[in-house]
């Protein structure tokens, strides 16, 4: 069963300076020292998700998206620099954001990825769940079965505080803003993306009650959908606390 897509409700202008911009609140210099990896690692992952029979993008997994390069590289610049140790996404499918984040975290050689995912409606497709993950990535992962309704409360209080937070499940005004504002108090320096924020104002609502922080707009490298940036350092505007590279 399609899950019918929504139409985008929120117009956004998004922030075509946003990667220097976000180094440099990070106090880090530009370019980016991550994207070669990167570039190299997304080639990688899509070659993996071939291997399975598979390709990735828009309207993939029962109607969802993979994650487009262009979020997977700016959550792979936020792993890289922050290398934080405990990361909570929303939303697995196919698993290209958790991919991501976990060979960074392997690379790092510490650090842990919790996931919270409801699978798809039609179980069919429930085969394809993880398949950007390789098994050696595994031992750092764990995926939790639900609702992020009803688990992700109890996950942030059981393993807080985190550095990254990563929305990608459904992208519902009500939904997006329950897990940011869930997720912002338990960010101890680091950051909270939120993917599709072109589909309701949620992402707005939530960057508006953050006077202070750094908050950006990026359009994804096929123009067809938006993602959010805010980073939560505890000296905005200064060298941050954590060792950046
Ligand atoms: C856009 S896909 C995730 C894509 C994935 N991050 C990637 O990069 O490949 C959204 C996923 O979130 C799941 N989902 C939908 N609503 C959810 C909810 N309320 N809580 C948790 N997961 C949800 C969907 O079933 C689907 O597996
Ligand atoms: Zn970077």
């Amino acid at each position: 069963m399609l899950r019918s897509k929504p139409p985008a409700v929120h117009r956004y202008e998004p922030d075509a300076d946003w990667h220097r911009q976000l180094h440099e609140r990070l106090g880090l210099g530009w370019p980016c020292t991550a994207s070669p990896d990167f570039e190299r690692l997304w080639l990688e992952v899509v070659e993996d998700v071939r291997l399975h029979g598979l390709s990735l993008g828009r309207n993939t997994y029962g109607g969802w998206d993979d994650a487009d390069p262009g979020f997977a590289r700016a959550i792979w610049c936020l792993m890289s620099h922050l290398r934080p140790a405990k990361v909570v996404e929303t939303g697995v499918a196919r698993g290209v954001t958790s991919r991501i984040i976990l060979e960074a975290i392997e690379r790092a050689d510490t650090g842990h990825l919790w996931s919270i995912d409801l699978p798809a409606m039609d179980p069919t497709l429930h085969e394809e769940i993880g398949v950007a993950v390789p098994q050696t990535l595994s031992r750092r992962w764990t995926y939790i079965t639900g609702t992020s309704r009803r688990r992700l409360p109890k996950l942030l209080s059981d393993i807080g505080p985190i550095g990254l937070f990563v929305h990608d499940s459904s992208h519902t005004e009500r939904n997006i803003l329950f897990e940011l504002r869930e997720a912002w108090p338990t960010i101890d320096n680091g950051a909270a993306v939120a993917d599709d924020v072109q589909q309701s104002p949620g992402f707005a609502r939530f960057a508006a009650s953050l006077p202070g922080e750094a908050t950006f707009v990026v359009e994804a490298d096929d123009a067809s959908a938006m993602f959010g940036i805010a980073l939560k350092l505890d000296n905005c505007g200064q060298k941050p606390r954590f060792t950046a590279r």
